[in-house]
């Protein structure tokens, strides 16, 4: 059905009409820059059965075969989010996006897999990964899990070894806020530090100090601050910082690698890098809305406006997101995610005369991959090619689902993007596919367009068209032992031999 140009074979040119209309487990994308991560080229990608076969220029197809003009457009993997929300339990509330209708928001905003934070059901992880899976059964597009940790037994340790080894996960997230609901103390945060290793699943945290949290709040109600700008005054950088650095330093002491969520300010940044530079493995994740926003809206009058903008740790102050820019165009933060975790204004409007009350999250996971390339490829501030790793590649390495998913290579996952840096594009809560009544983003415009997006080699979005299927999307099982435990045994074995023998024994 397909050979290199130059061979006999012509493209069926009468059929391609109706064949464009028709979904068809073949396809070409001709004419366009096909980007990896780690290098950038002008060929054609073909696709069947929804894994791409070939990336060549000049290839040429007969019948049967879907043709998708590129030209003059990116052909990009398409995006991995890897932290979601969806219908999670938080606060009193349900995140307003399920697993259906948050997919449907991600294709259409150039996002082809996520990876979902699995709650434990009263603190049983391995309830938590069944009420999860239940959930999933919508899925429209390929999705993931990671399991929170919320508290440490021996029950706790046997359910990490069952989903490392029989369920796919490979990561697992401890809170060092939300005291009273989700926080973990500093034993259980080593004790479930010490487990990951032996796992070789990557430990998460969500760093802020949540005893200084709740004197934060505390001091805030005194004054008698009760709306939305209480939010950010009770949960100072200086939160952030002092949990990032406590969890990198704990994760130095178990010698295991550590990934820290939503990196939001300055000060867990200057953690994060000093850390790196020592030569500690650590992963540093900003989010869509800490990179592109200041906290400037939690000051709006309107309480409807101003309490969109509530998440955890909170959007900060002008300087923060320019710092966190050039962070991720450095390489000291790795990868971009969103943290999507939706809840609209009635829900919001829980919390009306008490910040305290209003659910924490905020929308992105439509608008990340446009988000990103305004800010950070349309600024100048990182190459295409470097846009791909932090949208995609980076995130399928770190959770070892390289190369099937974050590559257009033979063999790949046929998950696409194609977009058109001349086409522009506008954000509205009028015009998304997410459930949420509002838009962090509120009409931000930009020069680029992601106007298709190929799902397991399906086109489920074009011409402003989504054409999702309850139930196609797959649950992606993620093996443990990834690239960042390589090496560590070498470390912990010098580690042994460097302790001198035990000068007093006990007789
Ligand atoms: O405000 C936030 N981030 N909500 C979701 C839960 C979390 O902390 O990630
Ligand atoms: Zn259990
Ligand atoms: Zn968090
Ligand atoms: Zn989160």
């Amino acid at each position: 059905v397909l050979s290199r140009a130059g061979a006999e074979d012509i493209c069926t040119v009468g059929n391609e009409g109706l064949e464009c209309t028709q979904q068809t487990s073949k396809l070409l994308i001709q004419g366009g820059t096909v980007v990896n991560a780690d290098y950038q080229q002008q060929a054609d990608v073909y696709i069947e059965d929804g894994v791409v076969k070939l990336v060549a220029p000049n290839l040429k197809a007969v019948g049967g075969v879907r043709i998708i003009d590129a030209t003059g457009k990116f052909v990009m993997p398409g995006g991995i989010d890897p932290h979601t929300h969806m219908e999670m339990p938080f606060m009193g509330q349900e995140s307003i996006d399920d697993f259906f209708s948050g997919q449907g928001a991600a294709l259409a905003g150039g996002t082809t897999m996520h990876i979902d934070f699995a709650l434990p059901v009263d603190g049983d992880l391995a309830a938590g990964y069944q009420a999860w899976e239940k959930k999933a059964e919508k899925s429209c597009m390929d999705y993931g899990f990671h399991m929170a940790v919320t508290k440490w037994n021996d029950d706790v340790a046997k359910d990490m070894e069952w989903l490392v080894k029989e369920k796919g996960i490979n990561s697992f997230k401890f809170f060092m806020a939300y005291k009273g609901a989700l926080m973990v103390t500093d034993e259980e945060l080593i004790q479930g530090f010490k487990k990951c290793k032996e796992l070789g699943a990557l430990p998460q945290v969500h760093a802020e100090n949540g005893d200084g949290v709740v004197e934060g709040q505390t001091r805030m109600i005194e004054l008698g601050i009760t709306g939305p700008e209480g939010h950010p005054l009770s949960r100072p950088p200086v939160l952030e910082g002092e949990a990032t650095a406590r969890a990198i330093r704990l994760a130095k002491f178990v010698n295991t690698p550590l990934y820290v969520v939503h990196v939001m300010s300055i000060d867990a940044l200057d953690e994060v890098s000093r850390a790196r530079h020592s030569g500690q493995r650590v992963i540093g994740e900003p989010v869509a809305s800490g990179l592109a926003l200041d906290d400037s809206k939690l000051w709006d009058p309107d309480f409807k406006i101003a309490a969109q903008y509530v998440m955890s740790p909170p959007i900060r102050a002008a300087g923060h997101s320019q710092a966190l820019q050039a962070a991720l165009s450095s390489g000291v933060l790795q990868l971009v995610a969103t943290d999507h975790c939706p809840f609209n204004s009635t829900q919001k409007a829980l919390g009306k005369y008490d910040f305290r009350k209003i659910p924490n999250g905020v929308n992105g996971v439509e608008e990340r991959m446009h988000i990103v390339w305004d800010t950070m490829v349309n600024s100048g501030k990182i190459s295409v090619m470097d846009y791909v790793r932090v949208t995609s590649t980076a995130c399928a390495k770190i959770f070892n689902i390289y190369p099937r998913k974050g590559a257009i290579l033979p063999g790949s996952d046929a998950d696409i993007i194609i977009l058109n840096p001349n086409a522009t594009t506008t954000i509205s809560s009028k015009t998304h596919h997410s459930r949420i009544d509002t838009n962090i983003y509120e009409g931000w415009s930009m020069k680029g367009n992601i106007e298709t997006t190929i799902s397991q080699g399906n086109v489920v979005w074009e011409k402003g068209n989504l054409n999702v299927q309850r139930g196609k999307g797959r649950y992606i099982a993620m093996k443990p032992f990834g690239y960042l435990f390589d090496g560590l045994d070498k470390v912990d074995a010098a580690y042994l031999t460097s302790l001198k023998a035990p000068v007093h024994r006990a007789s």
